[in-house]
């Protein structure tokens, strides 16, 4: 850490309810620099939770309002044990920038809701909080959702090669960094999420380990073909979902009786391999390079497919281009905390659709 440092702490924590993400960079180089990052794992009492919260319409306020402040206390220890384990003061640090906890993704209707106490979180912590990313850029008629493409033409963008940025999260999104033309991106379907939620309903399993059983069942093309017709993926962008398009129910409504489990899970994730590479080869036909972050890039039967469907485009993981895959949207958080810090309008019309350049988030002083 130099005497000139912008410090800032990204928070994040997705729609796969695993745990948070938690980044402390330094912004004072062209790029940033990584301080420290550590991911702290929700209990699996959390994790059910917030699974049931986001695909359950009958739930209090209150309960609502209590799980909040349990998650915010989850984020304030994540910060509070990174800068005790560096042992700096939080006067050091900018800002966090927190995502939150999506439970609802409407912005057709008008909001997307992301779980994250501000008050509670600067109070715990002794740094100031900003939070609430997206409603302004649904406020600005966009969808508030990718929000990372921003962060990852200013970092992974190259002045020659044409790269796509998939971050393969409980959704995938995907960024088209095309050097002839402005910044887009939009959310290509289903990431993780349907792979998840199917092992934890078989096994009680949070996740298929590095696609393990998924590669030793056979896809079922029939019900492949079937899932491939969702109207999302139809839709052009922009465009944004979340587990209200694509959630076992779905699935089940369109899959054989009789299908074996390791074959309904290779489907699901030769579904989820097609949808990204399908996206691409639509809307980025004529890429160079993809790069892949989030937790699907520790699922290696996934990877292999993705490579596959990739043909001759080159498909490797972000630390290639300079940040470890695990990491890339924690220091998105910490980016866009800065950006709304400093006043800087960001211009997603590109991308979710919004109207112009708007200074996102809401500040919490500390
Ligand atoms: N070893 C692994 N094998 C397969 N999948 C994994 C592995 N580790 C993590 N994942 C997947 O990554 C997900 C977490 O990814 P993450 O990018 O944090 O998603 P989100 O942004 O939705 O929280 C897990 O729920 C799991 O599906
Ligand atoms: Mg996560």
């Amino acid at each position: 850490m130099t005497s000139s440092e912008e410090l800032f702490i990204g928070i994040m924590s997705g729609t796969s309810a695993d745990g948070v993400d938690c980044g402390l960079i330094d912004f004072s180089e062209d790029l940033p620099v990584k301080i420290m990052t550590r991911y702290f794992p929700f209990s699996q009492k959390l994790q059910n939770e917030i699974l049931t919260f986001s695909n359950n319409h009958n739930i209090s306020i209150d309960d609502i309002y209590l799980l909040e402040n349990t998650l915010t206390k989850s984020y304030a220890k994540a910060v509070i044990s990174v800068i005790k384990e560096l042992n700096i003061s939080p006067t050091r640090i900018r800002a966090i920038g927190c995502h939150g906890q999506t439970i609802r993704h409407n912005p057709d209707k008008g909001y997307s809701i992301q779980l994250v106490n501000g008050s509670l979180l600067a109070e715990l912590t002794n740094i100031k909080a900003i939070v609430d990313f997206r409603s302004r850029d649904i406020a600005a008629g966009g969808q508030g959702a990718p929000l990372t493409p921003a962060f990852h033409g200013a970092i992974f963008g190259h002045e020659n090669i044409h790269r796509v940025i998939v971050n393969i999260g409980g959704m995938a999104n995907l960024t088209n960094l095309n050097p002839r033309e402005p910044v887009t991106g939009f959310d290509t379907g289903p990431g993780n999420y349907l792979l998840d939620s199917y092992v934890k309903v078989m096994t009680g399993d949070s996740f298929d380990d590095k696609g393990k059983w998924a590669k030793s069942g056979t896809v079922n093309n029939a019900l492949l073909k079937k899932l491939k017709q969702h109207d999302f993926l139809q839709q052009l962008p922009p465009k944004s979902c979340s587990n209200e398009q694509f959630n076992l129910a779905w699935v089940k409504s369109l899959a054989p009786k009789l299908i074996k489990p390791i074959d309904m899970q290779a489907t699901l994730l030769e579904f989820t391999a097609q949808s990204i590479i399908n996206a691409q080869k639509r809307y980025c036909p004529t890429a160079d390079e993809i790069y892949v972050c989030g937790g699907g890039a520790k699922n290696d039967f996934l990877m292999e497919r993705l490579i596959d469907l990739s043909g001759s485009v080159l498909l490797k993981k972000t630390n290639v281009v300079g940040i470890d895959p695990d990491w890339v949207e924690a220091f998105a958080f910490a980016w866009l905390a800065k950006k709304t810090l400093f006043e800087e309008p960001i211009d997603y019309s590109n991308v979710t659709g919004s109207k112009g350049p708007r200074i996102l988030g809401c500040i919490y002083p500390c």
